[in-house]
């Protein structure tokens, strides 16, 4: 197997990595390498921060002894919150002006502090190519497509090389400039199959592209691992490397999550330039670990115009202080630490989810006043690791920031049934019937979205 394919496998969730059948011994040694690099690089973080011991998280297996929890008389046992209207200082925020000049950017400085990390000042510039265009179709609707590379100026350490790869593709028949919805897209490798339904099934409905081009609107597929890898060997490369010069990070740096969201407003850059995108009608989708990317796209970037959010679980829109499903420690393991700043890791020893400084709904008030779904599964498909109720009270608890801003939250403190979309208000939450992914939500969100988003 070649090294590019291994690579993309070692970037891949466990759970698609099982549709490849057995490894190859190359594959399994680059595993390793790749593994033992990231070990490395945890350990010096965890000495960066003067740790020597962590508290493992939870298994995601059910069946496991240290299985997560999944009881929800055991999931709450915090008895607050953060306040994202009572500033620092212990005074109330009263105005929109006092959230914008005041509280907002004291919750932001947190985020960069200790969840996410600091984006630096320095991050250089990325030039844009058309790679190719061609005219085709999807699904019967008449497209242009375009493939484009940004190429990260690396005049500032020329051994490592960034280059973020983007489709879009947008109606072929538009007579003007069409919204658009980016998803951070998994990339497979040549040869991959997603698993075929049995033979009788009837056909699929249209896929989310085809649904969006209905519409007339167009979309758009950002690789996030083509510009910084999903794994803490990565953390020397990349964008995050680039601008640290093959360096490690410091505690406060950006982690993958940053860095993705970062690659997703570049995007939008790009869109401004090309007369097919309405730039002022962006939105973003992704799911899972994309999903939390999402978040943080729409979080730090006021130009994204809509967010749809999908089985985002810890790390994203789920509560951290929530005891149900992944907890803050897995998170914090070398596993998934690349994803956040390393300060992030203290809060699975010494300190706890408890002493976090913000939470996640204040992740989501962030996004305010814009629009934000929130999707999940169900549990009974999707699993509980995801924790689907937590990412619902991710978004109740924005509510009070959106109102100030004269918007509405989620509208109902109760949890909805599956397949009940709770849609009344700019923060939406829609949990569907199948599994670990947006597909069947895509209907609902468009429906929302209308409200919104508008193709002239
Ligand atoms: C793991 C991880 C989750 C993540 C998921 C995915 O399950 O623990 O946090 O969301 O992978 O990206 O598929």
């Amino acid at each position: 197997m070649k090294p590019i394919l291994s690579l993309l496998l070692v970037s891949l969730p466990v759970t698609l990595l099982a549709q490849f059948g057995p490894r190859t011994p190359e594959q399994d040694s680059l595993m390793a390498r790749t593994q033992r690099k990231t070990q490395a690089d945890h350990r010096a973080m965890m000495t960066q921060l003067n740790i020597k011991e962590l508290r493992p998280g939870p298994s995601g297996n059910p069946k496991a002894p240290n299985a997560a929890n999944a009881d929800e008389s055991k999931a709450s046992p915090y008895t607050t919150l953060p306040d994202p209207l009572v500033l620092k200082n212990g005074k109330k925020v009263k105005s929109a002006k006092e959230w914008w000049a005041k509280r907002r950017p004291e919750i932001v400085a947190d985020f960069d502090s200790e969840v996410y990390g600091r984006m630096p000042a320095n991050v250089p510039g990325v030039t844009w190519t058309v790679v190719s265009t061609k005219d085709t179709v999807n699904g019967g609707y008449p497209i242009r497509l375009k493939k484009l590379v940004g190429r990260v100026d690396n005049s500032m350490y020329p051994a490592i090389n960034v280059n973020i790869a983007l489709t879009l593709a947008t109606p072929a028949n538009a007579t003007g400039p069409v919204p658009v919805m980016m998803e951070f897209g998994f990339q497979f490798p040549a040869g991959f199959r997603m698993p075929q339904p049995p033979a009788g099934t009837p056909p699929p409905p249209p896929n989310w592209e085809q649904q969006l081009l209905k519409k007339g609107w167009g979309y758009a597929v950002l690789v996030p691992t083509s510009f910084q890898a999903d794994n803490g060997a990565g953390l020397t490369e990349g964008v995050i490397g680039l601008v640290n010069k093959g360096e490690r990070r410091k505690p406060d740096d950006w982690g993958t999550l940053r860095a993705w969201a970062w690659g997703a407003s570049r995007a939008l850059d790009y869109f401004e330039t090309d007369k097919a995108v309405d730039a002022k009608q962006v939105g973003i989708e992704g799911l899972s670990r994309y999903g939390k990317a999402a978040v943080v796209t729409m979080a730090y970037e006021p130009r994204f115009a809509i967010g749809f959010i999908g089985s985002s679980g810890e790390g994203g829109v789920k509560l951290h202080r929530r005891l149900y499903g992944e907890q803050v420690e897995n998170v914090a393991s070398s596993a998934e630490y690349h994803w956040m700043a390393g300060n992030f890791i203290k809060y699975a020893g010494p300190l706890t989810p408890n002493d976090l400084p913000v939470d996640s709904h204040e992740l989501v008030s962030l996004c305010a006043p814009r629009p934000v779904f929130i999707s999940s599964g169900s549990p009974d498909v999707e699993g509980r690791w995801l924790d689907a109720k937590g990412m619902f009270l991710g978004g109740l608890y924005a509510g009070p920031v959106y109102e100030l801003l004269g918007k509405k939250g989620l509208g109902t403190t109760e949890y909805p049934a599956q397949e009940d979309l709770v849609g009344s208000g700019e923060i939406a939450y829609r949990q569907h019937s199948g599994g670990h992914t947006t597909g069947p939500n895509w209907p609902s969100f468009l429906v929302y979205a209308d409200r919104y988003i508008k193709a002239k």
